[in-house]
């Protein structure tokens, strides 16, 4: 094995801008709110404000995925680490580096380095800084590039065993089917043969459960959802965020909680140039969040080429961790 030399923070961590584009909410806003089932894209929640939000929603008392992965995490990391074998590279989407990737990182055996990969460059400078200084033995490479589009990744100076992405929170569950899909397929073209992808889902379970974990009682996930609205007044849009609820009901056949903004009123809105009717009562959806059955995970899994070596629940079985394996076949 090559000897690795440590050095200061500034030196151990790389940033590969690869200028992602970073999308524009007007027109893309403009064009969900035209279709026959009025949407906006998810990803728009996650202004600074929003995110201050999202954290909130973590800490609330009906919101249990974050906990209850949290305590999986805690309870199984050795054997996760164990499962992953040494040497490996990790990579981490979306910048966030919580909780749940330091527990990793500190179980696993002589990590050879860390890849963040996430859109915001801001966000993702100040996570690989703060990483580097925790594991000052460790390579940071920080790209700034959008996971959901394809893209190559740079390797570590020393040389790893395998390369395993980690993709905590059940983010997945805010794909659909398809997108779902193409970025398991994704991955495991990044992470190549004999690697892997450590995820966290959220399993299906009683819908009130379900429900009240996206219809808090104190109100946070509603601001949340508003939170898209008022966005959109600050380029040029004219929404009253007084006329219009949250409401997130679970649709079992579709296996999902929709985030929907409900309109009170009939009521017309500008967004830059264009002119959106709506009637009482119709709704907006802002975001999918998909709850699956482990046969289902799978089903998905191996469609993009990995297979479900191991998983890991907690005791009522309401999230699990999955570790999928490049199936070498496939590859
Ligand atoms: C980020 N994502 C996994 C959250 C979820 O549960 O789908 C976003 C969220 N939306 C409302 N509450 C939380």
């Amino acid at each position: 094995m090559i000897a690795f030399d440590p050095k200061g923070a500034e030196e151990r961590v790389r940033i590969v801008d690869l200028h992602p584009d970073l999308g524009d909410l007007r027109e893309e806003a403009r064009e969900g709110l035209q279709r026959p089932q009025k949407a906006l894209p998810c990803k728009y929640f996650y202004d600074a404000l929003g995110a201050r939000l999202f954290e909130a929603i973590t800490e609330l008392p009906e919101y249990y995925p974050t906990r209850t992965e949290l305590g999986i995490m805690s309870g199984k990391v050795d054997e996760m680490a164990s499962a992953i074998g040494s040497h490996a590279t990790l990579v981490e989407f979306g910048s966030g580096v919580g909780l749940k990737t330091q527990k990793l990182l500190d179980a696993l055996i002589d990590p050879t380095g860390v890849v963040l990969i996430d859109i915001s460059r801001a966000a993702l400078e100040a996570s690989a800084y703060q990483l580097a200084d925790r594991y000052d033995e460790m390579e940071v490479i920080a790209v700034c590039a959008d996971y959901t589009q394809p893209l190559r990744l740079p390797r570590p100076h020393r040389p790893s065993a395998r390369t395993v992405a980690y993709f905590p929170g059940s983010t997945i569950g805010n794909f659909t089917h398809d997108e779902a899909v193409s970025f398991l397929r994704r991955v495991a073209d990044l992470v190549g043969r004999g690697g892997g992808l450590l995820v966290g889902i959220d399993r299906k379970k009683d819908t009130a459960i379900i429900e009240d974990a996206y219809n808090d009682a104190l109100g946070v996930t509603a601001a949340f959802n508003l939170n898209i609205l008022r966005r959109l007044n600050e380029i040029g849009a004219d929404f009253d965020l007084g006329a219009f609820c949250h409401h997130a009901p679970y649709v079992p056949s579709e296996g999902r909680i929709e985030m929907r903004l409900v309109s009170n009123v009939e009521q017309s809105v500008r967004v830059g140039n264009a002119t959106v009717m709506l009637s009482e009562g119709e709704h907006i959806v802002t975001e999918h969040s998909h709850k699956y059955d482990l046969p289902q995970f799978e089903a998905m899994a191996r469609e993009a080429g990995f297979r479900l070596a191991r998983h890991w629940s907690d005791e009522r079985d309401w999230f699990s961790v999955c570790f999928l394996e490049v199936d070498d076949a496939e590859a």
